[in-house]
């Protein structure tokens, strides 16, 4: 069965059950490393909630016949509020997922971001899915290796580098260690188990590596770092740095000529410092709720980095975006737009490219209902007004919406 634009439904209606069929496709060890927080998981709760928590206020007899959710940003006109975020298993959910999910995200008109810790390299996700690529930057104690995989970026013709800065320690991830993901992996009775349970998982994604020349690798790592999956816990990958500071942004804008987007900021004096240290765009990331467990909602922390960088740079939002709803509502606090982590990595589990673009349709067949539901005409519209905080107890003013609310070219496509 097909959906309104002819992307299969997958027997899908919404991301929870791409995530539960993603659940029965993938071994316990790989859907938990996919699928859950750190520590006791509540900032990824929080996420969830605090979204829960903001109401959208109707607006009637609107006529609401034309709905337009596209966007310009950095100066190219997207088809929808969404972006899909870094998340280097796509290659362990699925055959080549990397490749996959950036098709998908180009048929369906909207950013792809490459993790640098993918099992694709990035030059053949560039030249095999097209499309609008970002490349996401974890920077290696040793810089040089990773300015190299910048140029490499450069060259292969990302159009954004995003570099994840909220990550200089590790995360405490206590079921990777029950699942077995450490260093060296272990074969336990348990894990052995987990996989031959899963056995189109075991063909369809191990078997068809063995077959074309071995396990998944890191491939953008440089070659002497590369290292088969069995080998480091899955994630960890060198990401750490304890020693990143401003002057690595600055190092960066130096040597990257195209946007630049810092990742996992959390604090207004922080997004600031990003654009003044020449950042063209920040994402407000707890990193799905992976990292610091007692992270506020990222959905919670936005207004106060709209309001310091909004109007000179772009604002984009992740961590808990589960429905169409939850991305309008981060576009009327004045969101640019809103990045996907779990959801198209639930999506490409459960069918390669076709589930990716399922998960994709879904948010947008969501945020046109939502748009039509609320009486809104376009995302450019959505401001204040349409919103009903937690602490509201009355219907707020008509408040016009400000140009950072709008996600105008000029806001967006400012900076270095
Ligand atoms: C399995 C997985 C792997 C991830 N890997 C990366 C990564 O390599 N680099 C990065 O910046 N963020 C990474 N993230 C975080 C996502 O980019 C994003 O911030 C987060 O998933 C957003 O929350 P959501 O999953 O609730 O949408 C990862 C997330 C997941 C779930």
């Amino acid at each position: 069965m097909s959906g309104p634009a002819g992307v299969p439904t997958l027997d899908a209606y919404c991301v929870e059950d791409l995530r539960e069929t993603a659940r029965r496709r993938l071994p316990k060890g790989l859907f938990e490393f996919i699928d859950r927080g750190n520590d006791d998981e509540i900032a990824m709760r929080e996420n969830l909630a605090a979204l829960a928590r903001i109401k959208l206020r109707p607006r009637v007899l609107a006529d609401v016949t034309e709905r337009d959710q596209s966007i310009e940003l950095f100066g190219r006109r997207q088809q929808m509020p969404v972006i899909i975020g870094p998340t280097g298993s796509a290659g362990l959910a699925w055959y080549q997922g990397e490749i996959e999910l950036a098709k998908a995200a180009a048929a369906q008109g909207i950013p792809y971001t490459m993790a640098t810790g993918s099992m694709t390299a990035m030059e053949r996700v560039a030249e095999e899915a097209g499309g609008t690529l970002w490349f996401q930057l974890y920077l290696w104690p040793e810089r040089e290796l990773s300015f190299k995989l910048v140029e490499r970026a450069r060259d292969a013709g990302f159009e954004a580098l995003v570099f994840t800065v909220d990550t200089p320690v590790a995360p405490g991830r206590e079921y990777n260690l029950r699942n077995g993901f450490v260093i060296p992996f272990r074969f336990t009775h348990r894990n052995v188990v987990d996989v031959a349970m899963h056995p189109r998982w075991l063909f369809g994604v191990i078997c068809r590596y063995l077959l074309s020349g071995g396990l998944p690798r890191y491939e953008n790592f440089p070659a002497h770092m590369q290292t088969r999956i069995t080998a480091l816990p899955m994630g960890r990958s060198m990401a750490t740095n304890p020693s990143m500071c401003w002057d690595d942004v600055r190092a960066l804008r130096r040597i990257w000529p195209r946007k630049l987007i810092v990742k996992g900021i959390q604090h207004a004096d922080d997004a600031r410092m990003a654009v003044d240290c020449g950042a063209d765009g920040v994402v407000v990331s707890n990193h799905g709720g992976r990292v610091l467990d007692s992270a506020p909602a990222t959905i919670e922390t936005l207004p106060s980095v709209v309001e310091a960088v909004g109007r000179r740079a772009t604002v984009l939002v992740d961590s808990g975006f589960r429905r169409g709803a939850d991305v309008v509502k981060a576009l009327a606090m004045g969101a640019h737009a809103v990045m996907l982590g779990r959801a198209p990595l639930y999506g490409t589990a459960t069918a390669g490219q076709a589930g990716a673009m399922r998960a994709i349709q879904l948010y947008r067949d969501e945020i046109d209902r939502v748009l039509g539901l609320i009486g809104c005409h376009g995302v450019s519209e959505l401001g204040p007004q349409h919103l009903a905080m937690p602490w509201d107890d009355k219907a707020p003013a008509t408040v016009p919406p400000t140009a950072a609310a709008h996600g105008t070219p000029a806001a967006a496509t400012s900076g270095a």
